[in-house]
């Protein structure tokens, strides 16, 4: 597989008068010089036509004529593009507000699409690489991290990798806290059970359902497979799978394949050694976590005049399945959204991978400033441990942008 970034080539403007051409153009246009050109060459396919995007190989090759665009980086956020052909008009747009128009095919969506496409792969690439570190990790990270936006949440959807603007309500704050507990997901297998049970419990619904169940391991796979909703899924859960842990031997006997099978293709590293899981309550968490943030983002979209009450809400049932059906809670984060609800929080829940780290909570903004003195004081000030740590560990905060890149000026 090629996987080389374009080459870099050092020309003389002189020499190549269509290059020399686009520099003035570009000149009279925004009144500086570009930076760097690129080239991008047309193809023609010698053979193998309509067969590429059903998989086969396909013979083509790059030619001689090309697209050249010159370039100019530039420290805002707006990107302005200009055709050398006057039928083409400019246009400009901010960087993270990319709209691409389908109903309507203007020269420069080719462009966006290219923005788009670079910012959603470099999540995915982001998000293959943590894997190396040996946690079977989701994407949520990465994805948000690339596709953020100042000023909304992301309804964030996997395979194709897609973000949807959540405008979350006005007059609630969330605050973090941190139950200064630590839990290293890559130094411990804690996470990776919990992908592992899911993916087993993937195959056996999948098989007692007769889908490809060895193709499947995401339980969304079982749910798209069925082409039923989410309260379905969860009947189904309780049809197919038992409350009491699976023995690797039950689960093997299940698939109707060997021990060493299951270990090499449904186990990372770190699990093999797990004799048990719990498929059940996992499937019944994850079934029902996905609706509750479908339903969390219909709130906000609707904005009914009870939307911080619904919301914290389905919070508060979020913490609960976590803490009672995924088992990914402790003690502190548990005491945490106890002290948090008990302070005006209308919902308060762990964040992220949970067994420690941080709980998010829902506040009213009129109840903010009481919210933190007391929470500081009932969960921070009477742990000398904690006190220590309680600035860092403690602070309101809101829909920021994504990541990107400084350089000096
Ligand atoms: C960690 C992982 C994410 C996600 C969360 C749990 O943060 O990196 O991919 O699985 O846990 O929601």
């Amino acid at each position: 597989m090629a996987t080389d970034a374009p080459s870099t080539l050092r020309v003389q403007l002189v020499e190549q008068p269509r290059l020399q051409k686009l520099k003035e153009m570009f000149l009279s246009k925004f009144g500086t010089a570009p930076e760097f050109y690129v080239r991008a060459p047309g193809r023609v396919n010698l053979i193998g036509e309509h067969i590429d995007y059903c998989g086969y190989a396909v013979l083509p090759m790059a030619i001689e004529q090309d697209i050249l665009i010159a370039v100019k980086p530039v420290k805002s956020q707006v990107v302005q593009l200009a055709n050398t052909d006057s039928s083409y008009l400019d246009f400009s747009t901010n960087v993270n507000n990319v709209q691409i128009n389908k109903t309507k095919p203007q020269w420069h969506n080719y462009f966006l699409c290219g923005l788009k496409g670079i910012q959603v792969e470099l999540a995915e690439i982001c998000t293959k690489s943590e894997r190396y570190i040996g946690t079977e990790g989701g994407g949520m990270d990465q994805s948000i991290s690339f596709l953020a936006e100042e000023g909304t949440a992301k309804l964030i959807e996997f395979s194709p990798l897609r973000a949807t603007d959540v405008k979350l309500p006005s007059g609630a704050a969330f605050v973090i806290a941190h139950s200064c507990v630590e839990m290293n997901k890559a130094a411990t297998s804690h996470y990776n059970i919990r992908v592992m049970e899911c993916r087993l419990a993937t195959k056996l619904l999948a098989k007692s359902k007769g889908l490809d169940w060895k193709d499947m391991s995401r339980l969304h796979d079982v749910q798209s497979g069925l082409g039923v909703s989410l309260a379905d899924m969860l009947t189904v859960v309780e049809a197919v799978l038992h409350p009491e842990p699976y023995s690797t031997e039950e689960i093997s006997k299940c698939l109707g394949i060997s021990l060493e099978e299951l270990r090499s293709q449904g186990l990372s590293q770190n699990t093999q050694d797990v004799s048990t899981f719990k498929l059940y309550q996992r499937a019944k968490h994850v079934y029902s976590e996905a609706a509750r943030v479908l339903e969390f983002k219909k709130i906000c979209n609707e904005a009914p005049a009870d939307a911080i009450q619904l919301l914290g809400e389905l919070m508060n049932q979020s913490h609960i399945s976590c803490r009672e059906m995924y088992e990914c809670s402790c003690p502190e984060l548990d005491r945490l959204v106890d002290i948090c609800l008990q302070f005006g929080a209308t919902g308060s829940r762990l964040t992220g991978a949970g067994w420690g780290g941080c709980t998010v909570s829902m506040v009213p903004t009129d109840k903010l400033n009481t919210f933190m003195k007391n929470v500081g004081k009932a969960y921070y000030q009477t742990n000398v441990q904690r006190l220590a740590l309680e600035n860092n560990s403690l602070f309101a905060t809101k829909p920021g942008s994504g990541a990107l890149v400084f350089v000096e000026a």
